[in-house]
């Protein structure tokens, strides 16, 4: 005779994680490697026109946004790794395991490609808080809905654009292979946080929406952040940055939703 499931234990059953290990096997497909990229072909970035001033303005201008995707992908390294350390479950595991891959791999692209253009420039102070925020939060919930569910949905909009500046370089090239990783890292963060969130107490739910109000102004800060090298043009774009951010920001906010947490406590950092 079969015991009664007590009714406190809502662990949930193996096929719950059917849908991190669909992640699991898309990550083994889309895997690509540096020599795909067209090193030999294109253009590492946009060559700048006019005067040899313009064109160092131009080029530091660009260090700049590539250095800050390093720093980013630097960080997600710790990350990653950090949640294929720290998850109990055997799928989450293993699809960890390509993540880690992945953003080892976008660090060497970007390595590469910024020293063909002339060396890192200024970092972004904001980025290392966002990372130290998830690395130092105290539950995998907490984690994964930080990094995966928020950072990593919100960032393919900003690679979609700069492919779009980009057009017919490397960086082109690399920014829609990491739009489409990252696409896969946040698919398979809101398939585990779905499974994590089933057996997760109020008090647990309450913490990712405190973490939330925490995230959003450093993100926005992030966003908004223009170096020395980009300060000149930051001043130009700063409306349309702004409404772009608002979009992103209403975006993570319907992510919330749609994992069922009660979202009516999350304050947007910008009107
Ligand atoms: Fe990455
Ligand atoms: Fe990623």
């Amino acid at each position: 005779m079969a015991t009664p499931r007590p009714v406190e234990d809502t662990e949930p059953g193996r096929e719950a994680y059917a849908g991190v290990l669909r992640f699991y096997e898309l990550a083994k497909r889309q895997e690509w490697q540096i020599r795909d990229l067209p090193w030999n072909e294109l253009p590492p970035i946009p060559e700048g026109r006019g005067t040899p001033e313009r064109r160092a303005r131009r080029n530091d201008l660009w260090r700049s946004v590539l250095t800050q995707q390093l720093q980013a992908d630097m960080l997600a390294c710790d990350m990653s790794s950090q949640l294929l350390n720290i998850a109990p479950d055997p799928e989450a595991k293993l699809y960890y395991s390509t993540m880690v891959q992945d953003e080892s791999r976008h660090t060497e692209a970007w390595l590469k490609l910024i020293g063909e253009v002339g060396g890192t420039a200024e970092r972004d102070p904001h980025l290392d808080k966002l990372a130290r925020m998830t690395l130092d939060a105290d539950t995998l919930e907490e984690k994964v809905f930080l990094m995966q569910v928020f950072y990593e949905r919100l960032i393919i909009g900003r690679f979609k654009l700069i492919a779009r500046s980009a057009r017919g370089t490397v960086l082109e090239d690399i920014c829609n292979r990491l739009a489409l990783d990252d696409g896969i890292h946040h698919g398979a963060g809101m398939a585990y946080e779905r499974v994590l969130l089933q057996s997760a107490s109020k008090a647990t739910r309450q913490k990712l929406i405190d973490a939330a109000n925490r995230l959003l102004p450093i993100f926005a800060a992030h966003a908004l952040w223009r170096p020395r090298e980009r300060a000149w043009i930051g001043g130009l774009m700063h409306s349309r940055d702004v409404q772009r951010l608002r979009e992103d920001l209403e975006q993570g906010v319907r992510l919330a939703r749609s994992l069922g947490l009660d979202v009516s406590d999350i304050r947007l950092p910008v009107a």
